[in-house]
């Protein structure tokens, strides 16, 4: 029989709980909202007030629109009124004594048919679930702010959930007009362990000195279509609430890629949490614009793969391209690190390596050898091909692929650890993160082998264990498959 969910609880209404309370009455479900006060009830009667009144003002919603949505949703302080609910969602804040304090004056409380449900970002549902003497009835229901704008929700079920169960809590998010994933219970579920895991390798590349701040973002925004660059997302999420989803996932996996990067704690003790505080990895004025001056580049010697095209972009550019033995820079097209050429050159500061990523990015790559004003030269040049360039160090993989490679490999483990399906995996980037593509998609474009090699690569460079490729992503590779769906 497929259980019906008419009356819903959400207890918590904050930031995510009122957004929460708002989607299911939009969809026509009676609500109760539980505060913890008749203070924190009153913010919360103002959060989906002001939220709605937005909508009417928007010309999204009419009044009478909204009245039926506010009527639908009764708030109290009593969790007595809840008794009754066929769902119950927790909302209250992050912290693990709380969320079981709750849910066992939950579980004593709400109707035995009741499914209870935590919208936790990163604590174990499944150690939720064990205060309960219903666990098979305990599920998470992840979604993500601002909730009624946010299409995206991740149903997490535990080994203790009864089967069946998260589909028919995947159909109910179906039914608030939002796309279900379903999830195994692991910290940080999809979303949060994808991109957390990715933003902090950002903040360890940028505390190794590879490139700078701007440099990073510019090259995962313009270079990759990123809707923003790491360090302007972290400043977004708060460095607090990214260095807290860290620490859980480390405290999981014992993962060194999983270790928040120190600069994180550093900023975090400084009070420096991002847009919330006015001041994060950005002081609230954005990217610094560097000012462009001439380059004092006369001749260029150029070498390897793409050499012609970039060639071309200068020429029509206008810039007169002098190629010569002696030229002021000499400039090797490489993805991969340039240094074993100077060996070979007679003036070896005079070495860069240009990377070309996508249309509007090419990474500049400084040998230990390679004079600044170089390096500012072929910036200039990069400029006037009318690409951002990212100065970086010459290392594996330079920043863009560096950063994307063990990203696409995490999923490439997540899936094949068995706890969330490509389709599924694909659809939370790109619903939850605002990604141009799923990490699948990602790597079928890349190819595989090219994101295998890379792997190898800084696995051998850095000798970090979780940048080996993963055994699926290598044995894919062996066999000749294109594309990892070839697998299904
Ligand atoms: N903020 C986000 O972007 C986001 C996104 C997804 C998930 N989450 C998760 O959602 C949960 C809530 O986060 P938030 O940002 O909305 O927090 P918040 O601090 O904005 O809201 C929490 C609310 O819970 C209330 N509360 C505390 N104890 C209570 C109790 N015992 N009974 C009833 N109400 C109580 C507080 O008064 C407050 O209004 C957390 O688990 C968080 O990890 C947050």
């Amino acid at each position: 029989m497929t259980r019906s969910f008419e009356k819903v609880g959400i207890v918590g209404l904050g930031t995510m709980g009122a957004g929460i309370a708002e989607v299911f009455a939009r969809a026509g479900l009676t609500v109760v909202g539980v505060e913890a006060d008749p203070a924190a009830l009153e913010r919360g009667r103002g959060h989906l007030e002001g939220s709605t009144g937005k909508a009417v003002a928007k010309g999204r919603l009419t009044e009478a629109g909204r009245a039926e949505i506010l009527g639908r949703v009764a708030l109290t302080t009593s969790l007595e009124d809840l008794a009754d609910a066929d769902l119950v969602i927790e909302a209250i804040p992050e912290v693990m004594a709380f969320k079981r304090a709750l849910f066992t004056d939950l579980d004593r409380i709400c109707k035995p048919s009741a499914v209870l449900a935590t919208n936790t970002s990163s604590l174990s549902v499944t150690e939720i679930a064990a205060v309960t003497a219903r666990p098979g009835q305990v599920v998470g229901m992840h979604f993500f702010n601002p909730a009624p704008v946010m299409r995206l929700v991740e149903v997490i079920h535990t080994v203790t959930t009864a089967k069946g169960l998260a589909e028919e809590v995947a159909a109910l998010a179906r039914r608030l007009g939002k796309t279900p994933v379903s999830v195994g219970d692991r910290a940080g579920f999809v979303v949060n362990r994808l991109l957390l895991t990715y933003l902090n390798h950002a903040a360890v590349l940028l505390e190794s000195g590879l490139s700078t701040r701007d440099g990073i973002d510019a090259a995962m925004r313009l270079g990759v279509g990123l809707p923003m660059g790491p360090f302007a997302l972290l400043d977004l999420i708060g460095l607090d609430t990214s260095y807290e989803i860290m620490c859980a996932l480390f405290q999981e996996t014992r993962d060194r890629r999983h270790a928040p990067a120190p600069i994180l704690r550093e900023m975090v003790s400084a009070g420096l949490l991002g847009r919330k505080a006015g001041c994060g990895f950005h002081d609230g004025d954005g990217p610094s614009s560097q000012a462009v001056g001439k380059p004092s580049v006369n001749s260029v010697a150029l070498m390897g793969e793409g050499a012609e095209e970039f060639a071309a972009q200068l020429s029509a550019a206008g810039f007169k391209v002098e190629f010569g033995d002696d030229a002021d820079v000499v400039i090797a097209m490489s993805h991969t690190p340039v240094i074993e050429l100077a060996a070979h050159l007679p003036h070896p500061h005079r070495l860069v390596g240009l990377h070309l990523v996508g249309e509007k990015v090419a990474e500049v790559a400084s040998t230990v050898l390679t004079s600044p004003e170089v390096a500012r030269g072929v910036e200039g040049l990069v400029r006037i091909a009318g690409r951002t360039p990212v100065l970086c160090k010459d290392r594996a993989e330079f920043v863009v692929d560096a950063l994307l490679y063990p990203y696409l490999n995490d999923a490439v483990r997540m899936y094949d650890s068995g706890y969330a399906g490509m389709d599924d995996i694909d659809a939370a980037m790109r619903l939850g993160c605002g990604y141009p593509a799923g990490p699948f998609e990602m790597l079928d474009t890349l190819g595989l082998e090219t994101v295998r090699d890379g792997l190898r690569a800084l696995y051998a460079e850095y000798r970090d264990p979780s940048f080996a490729p993963a055994p699926l992503l290598d044995k894919l590779v062996t066999a000749g498959a294109r594309s990892i769906r070839d697998l299904s």
